[in-house]
Parts: structure tokens; C-alpha cells; sequence
């Protein structure tokens, strides 16, 4: 049943002939609009996270203005609200401290304004949880549009993806294997268009998410940025969007456990970002669905990974669209997919990929010939890890899987980058690096910190990876042996704090364990003699942040935010 322009929201605003409805209308007029313009229409925000910093979206300004066509088309009333442009590379000390921001600014945006339905612009790595979980929260119509990748870089004949190829390439040169202008060559060329990352990093992943969550148009998330085609999605969005309000289509009506399964499912899959887990557990946590990490480690053992896409594969982004994107990825596993779910389409998933297929099976392998027979994503237990941690096995050197050696701890990421390349460093290829002060409220903000630097000696030698651990995260882009997100965090006190050098850590990720060898005396003896650090911050949103972030198996997202008591509407005026 199709709701009536006298259900619309934005009626509230507009109808009627006292003070307020006269305000309204007359503002509205105030930009040159007419009453055939607004009247009756459903207004769609566009919260576009557009910035000069934030460089992954720098094509925003035009896509805004081409959903604002659709809205148009399809008898809407296009607003463009301008929010916290979160960026991966500008934004200190973590642009993870401003996924939450994101998210309030996003509900608060949409509560406080004549809104009825949104088109969410986001691409570039925290952007996509964070408009997600504040659309979700506010509950109105609405639909995704990813930025799209950026175009393969390029240098000296070679493909170069981002972050991976970076991290690859600095350790060469750390090495004294790559010189100074071939380093300069590289970073003319690496990113070489509008669009976010173009390896299946964090924000691949999650705008793959989104999609499979059903939440952007089929085939959305894989488009690259300056592709043509992504004019034309945008538009699409736009004339989504208004039929979406006339249906009252909502997140609530799309993102139930069996999307969340999906997502998981894809994620695993594709090879996705260990970040995802942290986005989707606080995505969740917004529908009141906790999303436990086994849920995770049960699903990666029964999903093949079929996208051979760096970090755990060969090729790019761009690779993948011409293979057929996401749509024929998710077609070839569609058994393992809830394929009644419910997407922003109207359709269900199932419909959504019905005439998908690959055109590439070298990018979007067969079932029966995967990059890796199980999903990329272990998750860790032990007396260093009570409430898990996280690795990336397809992303390791074998090898070091079943590990144990002794720790080298530094106690921050100053501590590291002063002794990590010391002559004085006593370390060797069967050390474990261990990195404390680098969590959710320690870090602050979870720094993509986790992929620690291998020691300049052992560089000189061949080594390329070795065991490391910390309560940070890693850039979807990174790869090695890393176990990340250890929670609870050593800042607040976890194990992870009692850590000394010399110590025997022993990881074994066949049977998920992660245990530090000090027997329980010492341990005791240890968290006795520890004293806390002063908080972060004393004022600002670092003293908010702090005070109310929770932990990484938690989702990291404000404790006051989770899904619980309805938030009213806002009375009018
Ligand atoms: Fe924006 Fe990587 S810097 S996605």
C-alpha cells in the first residue's frame, strides 16, 4: 500500500496554515523554488560526504547533482545535506574515532529535518559503516551509493594496487632494493583517478557489504567511480529512492540476521577487510542483532574464497567489474546465500543476480577452483585474547600459522617507530612483535597500526613476514601474519598490557589459540603492579569518545547508541 502525500514526514514541516508551516514554505521559496516544486513531494536527503581532503569522493559534487536528476524525474524534492567527510588518509589520529560522528551527525541530520527518504554518498573506508548505522538508527528510507573504485595504478609496466603495493614496495625500499626516484615514479601512479581504494581493502568491502546487506542497487558497489555507468547509477538511486518512501521501504525492512548472514558469507568470499567484522558487529548492534565473533569464524570455515583480488589475490577492482562484479560473485555462491532477502531493489537478492554471470573466471573463480578453500577470517582465543582477536590467514606467509616465539613489546607506536630499526634490537625471524596502546581507547581510535614494520635487520636478511600482535587494526589492504584487535584492549587493562619482553607466545590458528605462556601467578602478580595511563583527552568528542566507546568485539561503537529505546521525532514549532 502507497503511503499518501499526507503521510509523508516532511508534511509535518510543510502543511498546514500556521507560523511554522509559513516559515517553512517560505524558506523553502527563499531558494526559488515554487510550491509545484515541494508540495506533496517526498523530500530526499542526500547526505554527501564530499570534501577536498577526502579525496576518494572528490567526483561527489557531480554525482550529487546526478541523483538529484533521478529525484527529480521521479516527482521528489532533492536536499543536499553536506556531513563529516571521514577520510582514510588526512583524518589523525584515526579516521576510526569519526565513524561514530559520521553516524550521529547522520541520524541527528535526518531527525531534526524535513526528510522522508535518503540517498547515502559514501565509498572511502569508515564512511560506509558510518552513514549506514545513522540511517539505520533513524530508520527512514534508505539507499547506498558507493563511490566506486578508483582506476588500476599504474607504474613502469607494472599494475600497482592501493595500500598493498605501498606496503610491498616500502619494505623494498627499506631494504635498499628500490631507489628514491622509482619511489617518486610509484607515487605518481598509484592513484590515479577519483574513487576509493582499488584492492579488496575496507572500503571494497564494506560497499560490497552494503550491496549484499541489500542496501545499494544491484551491482552498485562495483562500479568503478569515473565509469560512466556510475553517472547512471546515481541517477538510479535518485528515482529509487522516491518510490522507496511512496513504499515505505526501510533499513528495518531489509536488514534482518539472514542479510547480516549474507553479508558475512560475502565477505568471507570476497576476502574482505578484517575491519568489516568491527563495522558489521556495530551495524548490527543498531538493529538489535548481536552478531557474535564465532558467527564469523563458522561461516569463513564453510565459504570458499572465490575473489582473486589483493591483498589475498592477484588482481584489482576494475579486474573484477569486467568480470562481472559482485552480482556474479554472489551467483556463484548463491547456495550459501539467503536468496529470499529483501534489498532496496524491492526485489529479493535471489531476483537481483538471477542473470548475472562471469565473464572472467580467472578474477571470480569456480567453487571448485577458489583462492583459498575457506574464508579469510580466523578468530582467536586465549589467555592473551579472552574476548577474541583477529587474523587474516590468506594473508599470511603459511608457514608462521602455527607459531610460537619469544615477545619483543613495545609499549606504544612512538616506542616502536624509535627502536624498531635499532642495530640494538634484539629480535630474530622467530620473535613475535607485539604492539601495546594501539585499541579503541588507547590507540585512541584503533589505528590501522596492526600490521606492524618488520625490524630494518631482519628486512636485510629476506625476511617478509613474521607473527605480530596488538589491540589496533590493519588496513584492509595490509597483509602478513597479524593478529589484530585483541579485546579486551591493554590500555583498560587487557592481557595484552602484562606482555614482557622474552616472554613465549604461542599462536596456533588450526585451533584457534592465541596464549601467552606465563603461568597464571605471574600473570596475577603482574595486572597487580599495572597502573592505568591518564585518559586521552579531558574535553572535546575525545573525552565523549573515550568515555562511551566500547570494545572491537563489540563493534567499537558508542555504548548509548546501540539499538534500544525508540529515539522520538521532533516536535514542531
Ligand atoms: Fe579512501 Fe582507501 S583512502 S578508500
Amino acid at each position: 500500500m502507497k503511503k499518501s502525500p499526507e503521510q509523508l514526514r516532511s508534511h509535518r514541516w510543510f502543511d498546514g496554515e500556521d507560523l511554522r508551516a509559513f516559515g517553512h514554505r517560505s524558506r523553502a521559496k527563499q531558494m526559488g523554488y515554487a510550491d509545484e516544486d515541494f508540495a506533496g513531494k517526498p523530500i530526499i536527503g542526500i547526505i554527501n560526504t564530499w570534501s577536498d581532503l577526502t579525496t576518494c569522493h572528490s567526483h561527489f559534487r557531480t554525482r550529487a547533482e546526478e541523483v538529484k536528476r533521478g529525484v527529480w524525474q521521479a516527482g521528489g524534492f532533492p536536499v543536499e545535506l553536506p556531513a563529516m567527510p571521514v577520510n582514510e588518509t588526512f583524518m589523525k589520529p584515526s579516521p576510526m574515532m569519526y565513524r561514530n560522528f559520521l553516524a550521529m551527525e547522520t541520524e541527528e541530520l535526518l531527525r531534526s529535518q524535513p526528510i522522508d527518504g535518503v540517498v547515502l554518498m559514501g565509498g572511502c573506508d569508515k564512511t560506509t559503516p558510518g552513514l549506514l548505522m545513522g540511517a539505520t538508527s533513524m530508520n527512514l528510507p534508505a539507499i547506498y551509493l558507493p563511490a566506486g573504485p578508483m582506476l588500476r595504478g599504474n607504474w613502469n609496466g607494472q599494475v600497482l594496487g592501493s595500500g598493498s603495493d605501498v606496503w610491498k614496495y616500502w619494505a623494498e625500499k627499506r631494504a635498499g632494493r628500490i631507489s628514491d626516484c622509482e619511489w617518486s615514479e610509484m607515487e605518481d601512479g598509484i592513484a590515479r583517478s577519483p574513487g576509493h581504494c582499488m584492492t579488496m581493502g575496507t572500503a571494497s568491502t564494506m560497499t560490497s557489504i552494503a550491496e549484499t546487506l541489500g542496501m545499494t542497487l544491484p551491482g552498485a558497489s562495483s562500479i568503478p567511480a569515473v565509469d560512466a555507468n556510475h553517472s547512471r547509477m546515481a541517477s538510479a538511486c535518485g528515482r529509487r529512492i522516491v518510490e522507496m518512501v511512496w513504499d515505505d521501504l526501510k533499513p528495518s525492512d531489509i536488514l534482518d540476521l539472514a542479510a547480516f548472514e549474507n553479508a558475512i558469507t560475502a565477505d568471507m568470499a570476497i576476502g574482505g577487510s578484517t575491519n568489516a567484522i568491527i563495522h558489521l558487529v556495530a551495524l548490527a548492534g543498531r538493529v538489535g542483532i548481536k552478531l557474535d565473533l564465532k558467527t564469523f569464524d563458522d561461516i569463513s570455515q564453510r565459504t570458499p574464497m572465490i575473489a582473486n583480488l589483493r591483498p589475498s589475490g592477484e588482481y584489482l577492482m576494475e579486474d573484477f567489474y569486467y568480470a562481472g562484479g559482485l552480482k556474479a560473485l554472489l551467483k556463484q555462491i548463491a547456495d550459501f546465500l539467503n536468496l529470499d532477502c529483501v534489498t532496496v531493489s524491492g526485489a529479493t537478492i535471489g531476483d537481483n543476480i538471477q542473470t548475472a554471470r562471469v565473464c572472467k573466471p580467472e578474477v571470480i573463480r569456480a567453487l571448485d577452483n577458489p583462492v583459498s578453500t575457506k574464508g579469510g577470517t580466523a578468530i582467536l582465543y586465549g589467555n592473551l585474547a579472552p574476548n577474541g582477536a583477529v587474523i587474516k590467514p590468506t594473508a599470511a606467509e603459511t608457514r608462521l600459522l602455527q607459531h610460537a616465539g619469544p615477545a619483543v613489546v613495545f609499549k606504544n607506536f612512538q616506542d616502536m617507530m624509535d627502536r624498531v630499526d635499532g642495530d640494538d634490537l634484539v629480535v630474530d625471524e622467530k620473535s613475535v612483535l607485539v604492539l601495546q596502546n594501539a585499541g579503541p581507547v588507547g590507540g585512541p581510535g584503533m589505528p590501522e597500526w596492526g600490521m606492524l614494520p618488520i625490524p630494518k635487520k631482519l628486512l636485510k636478511k629476506g625476511v617478509r613476514d613474521m607473527v605480530r600482535i596488538s589491540d589496533a587494526r590493519m588496513s584492509g589492504t595490509a597483509y602478513g601474519a597479524c593478529v589484530l584487535h585483541v579485546a579486551p584492549e591493554s590500555f583498560i587493562g587487557g592481557p595484552l598490557a602484562f606482555v614482557r619482553d622474552g616472554d613465549f607466545i604461542e599462536l596456533d590458528v588450526a585451533n584457534r589459540k592465541l596464549d601467552l605462556r606465563v603461568n597464571d601467578d605471574e600473570m596475577a602478580r603482574r595486572r597487580a603492579q599495572w597502573r592505568p595511563e591518564p585518559p586521552r583527552y579531558e574535553r572535546g568528542f575525545g573525552a565523549l569518545y573515550g568515555a562511551h566507546v566500547t570494545q572491537a568485539d563489540q563493534g567499537c561503537d558508542f555504548d548509548f547508541l546501540h539499538a534500544g529505546a525508540a529515539t522520538s521525532e521532533p516536535e514542531i514549532h
